[in-house]
């Protein structure tokens, strides 16, 4: 199981790198936006910035809707360092951009996932990642962690080496549940993250221990 942090902020990344369970990134321009990055020159140089603290899959989400356009921006967002991954809508155009890229070695991350249809074919045409979003379908009264299920038994059944990577996570416990499902990788935002450390049990349990052997050593 693996942990990437869906964030562009720097800070945040910088915290989770900390923790030592950091194994990539995932950001998307609702993400780029909320840090107040714009421009081509800022965002690839917050792309730098992001790769310089993690070693690990960094995904960069394409803007264009065309292919032509999507294997353009895909090519500059490759060129900015190893760990890029071009992130890519689920369309038609970005079946064909993402099977470009698998035929030239170049990994992608298929974004706004909602069926297992869009798995089936994003699969096919060579996605290295697939984001399926759990917490958006939880939105709309549907059951985001029975779709990772289903995709996990789809890509054992016919032996894809696609990676799950459940995204649109919203607390710890759509981590824990993504986990049973067959996710391969969870990417969450920091709090989800952080939660998975807490329990009251345990704050209760180390006050106690630390009581008692200030007792002792008094
Ligand atoms: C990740 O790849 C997605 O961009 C992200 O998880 C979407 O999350 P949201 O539904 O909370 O915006």
């Amino acid at each position: 199981m693996r942990f990437f942090i869906d964030t562009a902020n720097i800070e945040q990344i910088k915290e989770a790198h900390d923790l030592g369970i950091l194994d990539g990134v995932t950001t998307n321009p609702s993400l780029m936006a909320k840090e107040g990055i714009s421009g081509k020159e800022n965002i690839t140089n917050h792309y730098k910035a992001i790769c310089d603290i993690v070693d690990g899959p960094v995904s960069a989400e394409v803007i264009a809707t065309d292919v032509e356009g999507m294997i353009r921006e895909g090519e500059e967002l490759a060129q900015i360092a190893p760990n890029i991954v071009i992130k890519i809508p689920m369309t038609k155009d970005g079946i064909k951009a993402i099977r470009y890229f698998s035929q030239k070695g170049i990994p992608t991350n298929c974004t706004l996932v909602f069926s297992s249809g869009q798995a089936l074919i994003a699969a096919k045409a060579g996605a290295t990642f697939l984001s399926p979003f759990v917490g958006r379908i939880d939105d709309i009264n549907w059951d985001g962690v029975a779709l990772i299920r289903e995709i996990a038994e789809l890509y054992a059944v016919q032996g894809f080496n696609t990676e799950i990577l459940a995204a649109s996570v919203r607390n710890s416990r759509h981590i824990v549940q993504s986990a049973l499902a067959g996710a391969d990788i969870v990417t969450c935002p920091l709090p989800s993250i952080l939660g998975l450390l807490k329990h009251p049990l345990t704050d209760i349990g180390l006050a106690k221990f630390l009581a008692d052997h200030k007792k002792s050593n008094a």
